[in-house]
Parts: structure tokens; C-alpha cells; sequence
């Protein structure tokens, strides 16, 4: 089965709680804890880019898969905070692991995009051209935040969660997949840099009540999806891993799936909404804790902008 066989991550030192934004904001740790579950999300210095976040957190991957980065047949990255448009986040990233002569390309999905990472790679590890891919979900997007909004300064956070893929005989690995968007909905979420925008008025831009209404619906019908395509029940699941946007998201998607409270990991609180990154590094901290066990049933379930959605389900 094609699977998971190393996993890194990697957050900045640097943190803001919701205390230091009560000094410069029109905020309180009361509104934003009770509203989204966020006590606090690190924030990369400058010299920190996205692609040195994915570096740190691809070496950790490499480590745990006991390979090096000259076996990687292809790198692929997910972000919403690429380096720059072009070249590619992954193509830096390449560079800085000492690759060469190796395709690499970056995906753009919003948060769902290391679901989406993962389904490309599924698919083309089962050709068999490729033996070990990388596919990192990271985000620097605290670059992008207007520090004068406060509808959306609080809410995010930047990380990076990277992941060894390769295809094997065990029977432990990917169990199903499913992705899915609307780009009717795109004007509800968007950071705003690029053509159509003028140079200097970047910005992430949410409606909140509407972003939030959607992924209520889409993580929950996102998660039916993966279980119905391997023919499980909700109750066969050891963890549900969902995006960490809103506790209130999370919790509306247990109750969706029937289930209790310790099979859902969160970790929004020291983190806020890290985008892309994540699910992955979700994924490394239950490692580090012991939580994620040899043949543990896995789903890992998330949405964002575009809008866009997902879900991965994996025997671990
Ligand atoms: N501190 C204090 N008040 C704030 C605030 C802040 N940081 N941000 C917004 N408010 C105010 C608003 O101005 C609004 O005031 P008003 O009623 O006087 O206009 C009020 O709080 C309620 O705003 P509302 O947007 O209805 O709050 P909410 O309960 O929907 O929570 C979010 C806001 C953003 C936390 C919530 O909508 C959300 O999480 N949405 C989805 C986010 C998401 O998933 N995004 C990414 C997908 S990856």
C-alpha cells in the first residue's frame, strides 16, 4: 500500500498570545478563545521563509524514513505563502536539500492542500515511476496578515508538516482519499496578492460566519466521503484528525461523525490556523507523544479556500 514512512515538522520560535494582541488590538483572550479555541500561533521572522520552515521539517521526515534527500523522486509542496510566485517554494526547498535533476512543483489548495499533496502522490507512486515522494504542507502567511484587521490577525499562524510517501507490501498505509472544491465560493476567503490586485494592498480577506457555515458542511461530508469509499463506520476510526481552524469547526465535525472527544487530536490553541501545514504536523506531534500507534485507524479531514476540501483516511 502506498503510505506514510517518515513524517517532520517545524514551527518558529517566535510566538504571539492572545495577551499581546490585547496591547495593540481592540481584542480580548476572552473573544478570541471562546470564538476560535487560539491561546496562541508563532509568527516566522523574515530571514524565516516558507522554505526554510519546510527544510527543517523535511530533514526531521527524512530522518524518521531513514532516507536521504538524493532518494527523492519528486517534491512536491503545499502552501498559500510560497517563497515567491515563482520559482516554486518546492524547487527552492529542493535546493536547500541538496537535490538535484528532480521535478518538483508547488500546490496551490488552501488548507486542504497536503490532502491534496498526498492524493498526487498516491496516484503516481502507484505507477511505479517513483519510489519515496516528499510532500510538505507549510505556511509563512503571518507575512500576508494586516495586523489592523482583527477579524483575521488572530487566527493564523505559521508551520511546516512534512511527509515521506513510498509504496510497499504491508498492509498499513492510505485506506482512501477524497478531494473536492467550489470555486463559486472564492470570493468568501482570499489572500489578496497577485494579478488581480494592485501591488501593496495585500491582505487575507474572510468573511468569517460564511467561511465558517461551509466548513461545517464540507469537513463533515469530506470525512463521510473517505469512510464510505473504504467501507468504514465512523466508530472504526482511532483518530480523527481535522484541520485546526475553529474549535467549534472541529467539534461540529465529532459530533457529525458520532464521536467521543478523545479520538478528535487538537492542538489549535498552541498553534491557531497554520493552513496547509496543519495536518502534518498534527501528525508528528502525536508521534512525539506516543498517540499514534502501529495500525491505528486514521482520518485526517480539512477545508479552506477556494473553497476546497478533503479528507485521508489511513491504516497507520
Ligand atoms: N476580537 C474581538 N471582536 C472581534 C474580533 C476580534 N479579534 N474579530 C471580529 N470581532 C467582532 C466582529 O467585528 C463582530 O462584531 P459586530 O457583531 O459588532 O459586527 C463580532 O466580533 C462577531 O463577529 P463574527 O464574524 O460573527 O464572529 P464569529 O462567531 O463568526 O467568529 C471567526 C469569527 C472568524 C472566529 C469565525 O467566523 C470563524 O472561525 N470562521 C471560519 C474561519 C475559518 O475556518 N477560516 C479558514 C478556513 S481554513
Amino acid at each position: 500500500m502506498v503510505r506514510i514512512i517518515g513524517v517532520g515538522s517545524y514551527a518558529p520560535e517566535t510566538y504571539i498570545t492572545n495577551e499581546d494582541f490585547e496591547k495593540f488590538m481592540d481584542t480580548s483572550d476572552e473573544w478570541i478563545t471562546e470564538r476560535s479555541g487560539i491561546k496562541k500561533r508563532h509568527i516566522s521572522p523574515p530571514e524565516i521563509t516558507t522554505s526554510e520552515i519546510a527544510y527543517r521539517a523535511s530533514l526531521r521526515a527524512l530522518d524518521m524514513a531513514g532516507i536521504s534527500a538524493e532518494d527523492l523522486d519528486l517534491i512536491l509542496v503545499a502552501t498559500s505563502s510560497p517563497d515567491s510566485l515563482t520559482p516554486s517554494t518546492a524547487c527552492i526547498l529542493s535546493a536547500k536539500l541538496g537535490v538535484k535533476h528532480k521535478p518538483c512543483f508547488d500546490i496551490s489548495a488552501a488548507c486542504p492542500g497536503f490532502i491534496y499533496g498526498v492524493e498526487i502522490a498516491r496516484g503516481l507512486l502507484k505507477t511505479g515511476d517513483y519510489k519515496y515522494i516528499l510532500v510538505v504542507g507549510v505556511e509563512s502567511g503571518t507575512k500576508f496578515i494586516d495586523w489592523n484587521d482583527r477579524s483575521t490577525a488572530v487566527l493564523f499562524g505559521d508551520a511546516g508538516g512534512a511527509c515521506i510517501l513510498t509504496q510497499d507490501e504491508t498492509d498499513r498505509g492510505i485506506l482512501s482519499t477524497f478531494i473536492s472544491g467550489d470555486g463559486y465560493l472564492a470570493e468568501l476567503l482570499k489572500i489578496e496578492v497577485g494579478t488581480a490586485y494592485p501591488v501593496g494592498s495585500w491582505g487575507v480577506r474572510m468573511k468569517g460566519r460564511e467561511v465558517f457555515r461551509n466548513a461545517v458542511v464540507q469537513m463533515g461530508e469530506a470525512a463521510i466521503k473517505a469512510l464510505e469509499k473504504a467501507n468504514l463506520k465512523p466508530e472504526e476510526i482511532d483518530w480523527l484528525i481535522p484541520h485546526q481552524a475553529n474549535l467549534r469547526i472541529i467539534e461540529a465535525t465529532r459530533e457529525r461523525l458520532g464521536l467521543p472527544r478523545e479520538k478528535v487530536y487538537v492542538n489549535i490553541d498552541e498553534y491557531g490556523n497554520t493552513s496547509a501545514a496543519s495536518i502534518p504536523v498534527a501528525l508528528e506531534e502525536m508521534l512525539d507523544k506516543g498517540l499514534l500507534k502501529d495500525g491505528n485507524v486514521v482520518l485526517c479531514v480539512s477545508f479552506g479556500a477556494g473553497f476546497t476540501w478533503g479528507s485521508l483516511l489511513m491504516k497507520w
